[in-house]
């Protein structure tokens, strides 16, 4: 079926590639702040490009899509999301010190989903992107007090992301804190795994991950850790007691640096035979 946003759509594409645009888009930067620039931003990205993640990452500036692909996997486990009213948390707005900069997957997640309300959390301060359906708030992804007050006000979320910090220290620990209050059927997903293979980089930032495949300690064990517990149904271990993540935890879905962790009733009793 066509639709006006289709035609629309394809009318606008020669033209975003053309000089008009470019020089259209520059004079707009030098007239207006980024602040007045946000609603016609906006609106131009839900006309232009509605429900297209990959265009919206490029058109908001996060590199969701540019370094690391993550918008067709986003896409797939989200759509059912798209149209609901609903509430999305994201952890690490971006832009490190400047509290102008960053806040471009904020914008990217507020024009997908026309509907939810948008949360990000920094440990900076990013108060300059409040805005309507988008909420800031400032502090530590480990702070457990903190989070505890965002899901409170917020209502509850469907959908976590992790893009915070990255040290496996805290995409673990935040992932305790921060599961347990997903709301049933809700998402988490933690991008940036490649810190699990990593104790420090060439900057000599200390990662806290390990080049030892089975080390204890690394984000990426802890999932592995998760799959288990899946089947935790059909352990021979005696008396063995599941824990929350075991009877909560539906599915786990693995990329490349980018999980997908889904919450739901994992009590589906036994397949063993002879049980
Ligand atoms: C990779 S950037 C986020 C990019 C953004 N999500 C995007 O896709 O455009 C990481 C952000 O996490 C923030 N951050 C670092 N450590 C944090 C912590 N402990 N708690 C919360 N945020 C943290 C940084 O200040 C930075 O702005």
């Amino acid at each position: 079926m066509i639709t006006y946003r289709n035609l629309i759509q394809c009318q606008m594409r020669p033209f975003k590639h053309s000089k008009a645009y470019f020089t259209l888009k520059s004079l707009s930067k030098k007239y207006f702040t980024d602040q007045q620039l946000r609603l016609p931003r906006h609106l131009a990205s839900r006309l232009l490009m509605d429900g297209n993640l990959d265009a919206l990452a490029r058109f908001f500036g996060t590199d969701k899509n540019e370094s690391h692909y993550y918008t067709q996997h986003y896409h797939y486990h989200f759509l059912p999301f798209r149209k609901r009213s609903f509430n999305l948390l994201e952890i690490g707005i971006g832009g490190y010190e400047n509290p102008w900069d960053g806040g471009h997957s904020l914008r990217m997640w507020k024009s997908y989903f026309p509907k939810a309300t948008i949360y990000g959390l920094d440990i900076q301060d990013k108060s300059p992107h409040s805005e309507h359906r988008i909420k800031i708030y400032k502090g530590s992804q480990i702070d457990e007090t903190l989070l505890h007050q965002v899901v409170k006000d917020s209502g509850g979320f469907d959908i976590i992301i992790d893009d915070g910090s990255h040290f496996n220290e805290h995409v673990i620990k935040t992932f305790q804190i921060l599961f347990p209050l997903l709301n049933a059927n809700g998402i988490y997903a933690i991008e940036d795994l490649q810190t699990s293979y990593w104790e420090t980089d060439i900057n000599q930032v200390s990662w806290g991950g390990s080049e030892d495949l089975d080390a204890p300690f690394t984000s990426v064990n802890f999932l592995k850790r998760l799959v288990d517990g899946l089947n935790y149904e059909e352990f021979s271990i005696e008396n063995y007691q599941p824990s929350y993540f075991d009877q909560t935890i539906t599915a786990l879905h693995f990329y490349h640096n980018l999980a997908f962790i889904y919450k739901g009733d994992n009590r589906e009793g036994s397949n063993r035979i002879g049980r």
